[in-house]
């Protein structure tokens, strides 16, 4: 017989490749022989981290301090878990601890921003750049705090050297996308275009770029937006959505429960089949009950990480990741009620998106959905410097009907806020019948 010389996979070896669950296993295998193992102590804590567990992370860290309490990379990684905890006592004392080193710099200015002493912030991010030049995270906290102080010169310089450091890196594209919106909004769309262009130019094939580049110089053809792009915003938002929508008092699920509840008992068949599109974490899934006694509640979404929040609600039978269009073309018939809460917004055209609804809804079925108001013109969709989409009232009468829809009635109502406005929109409810009872 031959021998084969297998080389046994280390638990760094795991950590490095990205196998975080097998580099976990091995380094917990080696702690239960030496408890104190410091390398082994450092990969459990960081796919904690990883994971967002940032509790049990900083026991592991805390572990690794007791037996050396200068350990650097525990000291940095512990430092950033306190912060991503909120305890910001805890993470000054590791700054402390950290004396002048770059990285102690570094997460004293995030303390001093999330604590709102931004001009302190300010300084810290710079001094710290000059250390490390090319830490983009720096740049990208950097220009936050600038605009916080009204620094916008610095607050688009700042963004747009973190999209160049981390060598465009989504993240910082995103970053970027929301830098620009805020600024076009708060002092006019002139002093970001310079910015606007040269972003363009170096990364004009990037979906978050191209979205932002339609919505400062908007084109008929760009009527939806780009599936990779709202793959991407949501994938990066899926872990604060409702924390941020709540805080900015998003009510579409709540009144969209309500319009189910008047019109339910008329229109809807004992036991409906419901589909929640671009269902997201499952917000709508969490007012239905106040609603409907009895449902059957299915979920497609193109985000895989709102669908994982979703999917952790219980609620749903099934929940599919793909293209609202792609999927509803496949289900003819299938379902009474479609609600689609604050996502015909990423659709600029919406008769054909209309039409594949109505083919999926039986004969007799209902949709209810969120539009944002557009206020300019009544007659048509236009692209918001958000990058997302409104539409006017008889455009969206019009687009109904041409998708197969026969009566419509529009609620005008707060969708949310945005800063300090309220964004205003409609919950529409329409039907395919004309009939208003069921048999
Ligand atoms: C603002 S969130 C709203 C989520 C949820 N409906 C709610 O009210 O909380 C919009 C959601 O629509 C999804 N979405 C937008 N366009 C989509 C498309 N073409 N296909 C599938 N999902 C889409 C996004 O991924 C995102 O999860």
């Amino acid at each position: 017989m031959f021998g084969f010389g297998f080389k046994k996979t280390t638990a760094a070896e795991a950590y490095q490749k990205g196998d975080f669950a097998l580099a976990r296993k091995l380094a917990l295998k080696t702690l239960r022989k030496n408890p104190q193992d410091i390398n082994s102590l450092l990969i459990v804590g960081n796919t904690f981290y990883i994971e967002g567990d940032y509790a049990r992370a900083n026991e592991y860290y805390q572990k690794i301090l007791g037996q050396d309490s200068k350990n650097f990379e525990a000291l940095v990684n512990s430092g950033e878990a306190f912060l991503r905890q909120k305890k910001y006592a805890a993470a000054k004392d590791v700054s402390l601890a950290l004396k002048d080193s770059p990285e102690g710099i570094f997460l004293k200015a995030k303390i001093d921003f999330e604590e709102g002493r931004f001009q302190e912030a300010q300084d810290g991010f710079l001094y710290a750049l000059k250390q490390q030049p090319n830490n983009f995270w720096a740049w990208n906290l950097l220009s936050q705090t600038a605009q916080k102080n009204g620094d916008f010169d610095l607050a688009l310089e700042g963004a747009w050297q973190a999209v160049c450091q981390s060598g465009g890196e989504d993240s910082q594209h995103l970053n970027m996308a929301y830098t620009l919106y805020e600024i076009a909004t708060e002092i006019g769309k002139e002093k970001v275009l310079p910015y606007v262009k040269k972003w363009h130019k170096k990364y004009a094939e990037n979906s978050i770029v191209k979205q932002s580049w339609n919505a400062f110089f908007p084109s008929e053809n760009f009527a939806k937006s780009d599936i990779n792009y709202v793959q991407n915003v949501f994938d990066n938002f899926a872990d604060s959505f409702d924390e941020v929508l709540s805080s900015l008092n998003y009510q579409v699920p709540q009144i969209i429960a309500r319009e189910i509840k008047k019109y339910g008992s008329e229109m809807l068949p004992k036991n409906p089949h419901i589909l929640d599109a671009g269902c997201g974490t499952g917000l709508c899934a969490k007012y239905l009950d106040s609603a409907l006694k009895k449902y059957k509640l299915y979920g497609v979404d193109i985000s895989a990480q709102m669908l994982a929040k979703a999917r952790q609600r219980g609620k749903y039978k099934e929940l599919k990741k793909e293209d609202i269009e792609s999927y509803l073309a496949k289900e003819k018939n299938k379902f009474d009620l479609i609600i689609a809460a604050d996502v015909f917004t990423y659709f600029g055209t919406l008769e054909k998106v209309f039409s594949t609804c109505a083919n999926s809804l039986s004969d007799e079925g209902m949709m209810i959905f969120s539009i944002t108001k557009n206020e300019d013109d009544t007659e048509a969709w236009k692209q918001h410097l958000s990058g997302r989409f409104v539409h006017g009232k008889k455009y969206v009468q019009k687009a109904l009907k041409q998708g197969g829809f026969q009566r419509a009635i529009f609620t005008s109502c707060v969708l949310r806020k945005e800063g300090e406005k309220e964004v205003s929109g409609w919950i529409i409810s329409t039907f395919k019948t004309k009939k208003k009872f069921r048999k």
